[in-house]
């Protein structure tokens, strides 16, 4: 078995989805980590609940709901600080070590794709903005799929773009229950486990674990 094509999950694994209310901390306030766990959990809820009820959403608009979710459950925030957030969130920082794992994995030969739930205009930003736009073969939104993660047909859309089996691609995430997802699809998985999580999801057990990305060209 060898690995002809790294995928990688966008917001968690290549882009800090804190680094936006991390830049505005100071105007929110000490709560503004609480604040920000809330926007990250509820945006994925939003997601797991619209795809199975058979609902179309788009990852902006669940964004900017679980963001007024947060704010509200938080305690209040003025509304130019909750555009400067979204305007944020189309500008996370990028984990430092992404160009340079990005560009190794490239120089090996491998295909090197983003594979997210974001939608494709948030994801050119994400891209462009953190620099990384050249390092990439394909920038895959789910869009076309109509649903969110973990649903299958969504990690199909590696598999079709690359025209590769599941176990010839790599699938990397921050996220265990995106793990879960891509393990049960067939993906050779590594579990980015940036905090020090402990495991979850033992019948979908990740390949392998690392604690950030330059394992992959260890
Ligand atoms: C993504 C979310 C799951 O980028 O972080 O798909």
């Amino acid at each position: 078995m060898s690995t002809q094509a790294f995928v990688f999950d966008a917001y968690g694994t290549l882009f800090d989805v804190h680094s936006a209310a991390a830049r505005h901390s100071a105007a929110i306030g000490e709560r503004w980590q609480v604040l920000s766990d809330i926007w990250r959990t509820k945006q994925l809820e939003y997601t797991w609940v619209r795809s199975l009820a058979g609902q179309r959403a788009t990852f902006w608009q669940v964004t900017q709901e679980a963001l007024d979710f947060a704010i509200a459950a938080s305690g209040g925030l003025d509304a130019a600080l909750r555009d400067k957030l979204l305007a944020a969130y189309r500008e996370l920082d990028a984990y430092p070590e992404v160009p340079g794992v990005l560009g190794s994995l490239r120089a090996q030969g491998a295909k090197v794709a983003i594979l997210s739930n974001g939608d494709p205009a948030m994801l050119a930003d994400a891209v462009r903005s953190a620099g990384v736009g050249d390092l990439f073969d394909a920038v895959l939104s789910v869009e076309p799929a109509g649903m969110f993660k973990p649903a299958p047909r969504v990690y199909e859309l590696a598999t079709s773009c690359f025209d590769l089996p599941p176990r010839n691609i790599s699938f990397q995430s921050s996220n265990r229950w995106d793990i879960a997802g891509a393990k049960a699809y067939g993906f050779s998985t590594v579990w980015i486990n940036r905090g020090g999580r402990p495991d979850e999801y033992p019948d979908l057990a990740a390949d392998t674990v690392l604690e950030d990305l330059r394992g992959l060209i260890a």
